[in-house]
């Protein structure tokens, strides 16, 4: 049934009903109703397409109006038409009116910035181009190696422990780490970032300084590549054609690494946080029924990173999805629910295999120049860390997890999981459980240790004996090595070498 058509700033919405006395309650002015206070987004979403079809008014803190699309033909539809709908925030009715004042919870996400995010038309183009010219240079083998290492030395760090929070050890680390190597600041990878993007994030107040300590970090990354251009993307960026200002490349690595470090951590959560606690996901994927990457992007249709992206703003007055929808008015990219959108979706148990069209990362101009990236964290991240540890298990009640829940996004706060302990591994060395009551029998195609190459040592070694440390990579420009984190390193042959290369570790 197409809702009767509602405007969201016309005055007959101004008319209706006061709102219910507590200011706290889930329903303000015409009975929309406030997302922010929502207890369930998702249940909340339902109800709207129930109430109102694809596209559904609703009201933001300060009771500030906005359209909900919820439609998965609606959002694609919107987001694939510059024509009508931009993501410029300057043309939106209510900040022009002043109704959002410089205060408001959402000013991050809605006060124009000069990125390519909130850019349109040619500039968008220059922007965009000059950060997908850059993407364009990273060697995809290369940081798929590079993502097995970070992985590696991640659960080297907690692998002899028997336990470990994956939110707080693994999934908030990996995207962090690679990234540093991408834009070219490795040694800027420690824990102190992490926190500082963490704390960004959580919008506490100290993001202001964590916000600052990041971007001083990327100033000055960005003033070395200018002064001595390396094979980077921050070098490549600096250098390229579009001649970005010492202010745009100081954003869009900001931006880059915001956006990639956020929805990364968030996508590798999830997917850990399904094989933990659905049988049946973990059995097809152990029993080969489905690869890794089929379940990240099972997941990015059940639990994309950003719920819903702020925002998209009408440049004339346009229908859709039944609405009329005004010039100037807000409208919010509902990726979450586009993805469950009963007319996609009618049964949501039944697997999306080989199916891509879900709205996790957005689509038309502005659709994630960086997915591919996202992809081969979560791919190569999840696959090397059950490898590592294959009887994983879920520390704590299913009930007991908890997430943060805003508009934008939900993140998982912890997850405890437990295994058998085991020895820190060779960083270069093809991940394997390392188990060690059972010493390891070589296969011929094995590259790690070869055939004379002692099997990985018997049970977890006493830390002092065997430090995380020792497992780390050969010395740059020495000669590479090879063998399992206790076996005695060799020199590894050109065969070895080329064989290892190819295969990504
Ligand atoms: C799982 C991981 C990721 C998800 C789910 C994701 C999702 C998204 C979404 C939904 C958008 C907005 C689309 C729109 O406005 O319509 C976006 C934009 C963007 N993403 Fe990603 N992203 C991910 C990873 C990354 C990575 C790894 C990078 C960089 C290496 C990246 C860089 C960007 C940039 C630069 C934009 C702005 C593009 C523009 O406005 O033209 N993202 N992403």
């Amino acid at each position: 049934m197409t809702p009767e058509p509602h405007s969201l700033t016309g005055p007959d919405d101004l008319a209706l009903d006061p709102p219910p006395g507590c200011p706290a309650h889930g329903t303000g002015p015409g009975g929309l109703h406030r997302l922010h206070l929502a207890e369930d987004l998702t249940a909340l979403y339902d109800t709207l397409r129930k109430q109102y079809g694809p596209v559904a008014p609703a009201l933001l803190h300060d009771d500030v109006p906005m359209w909900v699309v919820l439609g998965h033909a609606e959002n694609l539809h919107m987001v694939r038409t510059p024509s009508q709908f931009t993501r410029d925030s300057r043309i939106w009715t209510p900040l022009r009116d002043g109704m959002v004042k410089p205060d408001h919870p959402l000013m991050p996400h809605i006060a124009w910035q000069p990125i390519c995010s909130h850019a349109e038309g040619d500039e968008h183009k220059r922007l965009r181009g000059a950060v997908t010219g850059a993407m364009a240079t990273i060697d995809h083998r290369g940081l798929r190696r590079h993502i097995g290492r970070c992985t590696q030395r991640l659960v080297n760090r907690f692998c002899e422990e028997g336990r470990a929070d994956l939110v707080d050890q693994f999934a908030e680390h990996l995207p962090m780490a690679v990234m540093c190597q991408v834009l070219g600041m490795p040694e800027e990878y420690d824990d102190r970032i992490v926190q500082a993007a963490r704390d960004m994030l959580k919008g506490t107040e100290t993001a202001i300084a964590s916000n600052q300590y990041i971007m001083d970090c990327l100033l000055r990354l960005a003033a070395r590549r200018r002064a001595r251009p390396e094979d980077d993307f921050t070098s490549h960026l600096v250098g390229h054609p579009a001649r970005l200002t010492d202010d745009e490349i100081g954003q869009h690595l900001r931006v880059v690494l915001i956006a990639a470090y956020e929805a990364t951590a968030n996508l590798l959560a999830n997917v850990l946080r399904r094989v933990l606690t659905e049988p049946g996901f973990r059995a097809q994927l152990s029993g080969g029924q489905m690869t890794v990457p089929e379940a990240v992007e099972q997941s990015l249709w059940d639990e994309p990173p950003f719920s819903t992206v702020f925002g998209y703003f009408a440049k004339q007055e346009t229908e859709l999805g039944g609405q009329r929808i005004r010039r100037g008015d807000g409208l919010l990219f509902g990726i979450a629910p586009g993805n469950v959108d009963p007319r996609v979706r009618p049964d949501l148990a039944a697997d999306m295999r080989g199916n891509r069209s879900h709205l996790a990362f957005g689509g038309g101009p502005h659709e994630c120049p960086g997915q591919d990236i996202g992809r081969a964290i979560a791919d190569v991240g999840v696959d090397a860390l059950l490898m590592r540890l294959p009887d994983i298990q879920l520390d704590c009640d299913e009930d007991a997890l908890r997430w943060t829940e805003s508009i934008a996004s939900q993140h998982l706060v912890e997850l405890p999981v437990r295994f058998t302990p085991r020895s820190p591994q060779a960083v270069t060395a093809k991940p394997s459980p390392g188990t060690a009551e059972v010493p390891q029998q070589r296969t011929p195609w094995e590259i790690t240790g070869g055939p004379t190459a002692p099997a990985p040592a018997a049970g977890p070694a006493p830390a002092a004996s065997r430090p995380a440390a020792a497992a780390e990579e050969a010395v740059p420009g020495g000669p590479v090595t090879v063998g399992g984190a206790d076996g005695p390193a060799r020199p590894e042959g050109a065969w070895r070498r080329l064989l290892r290369w190819w295969r990504g570790y």
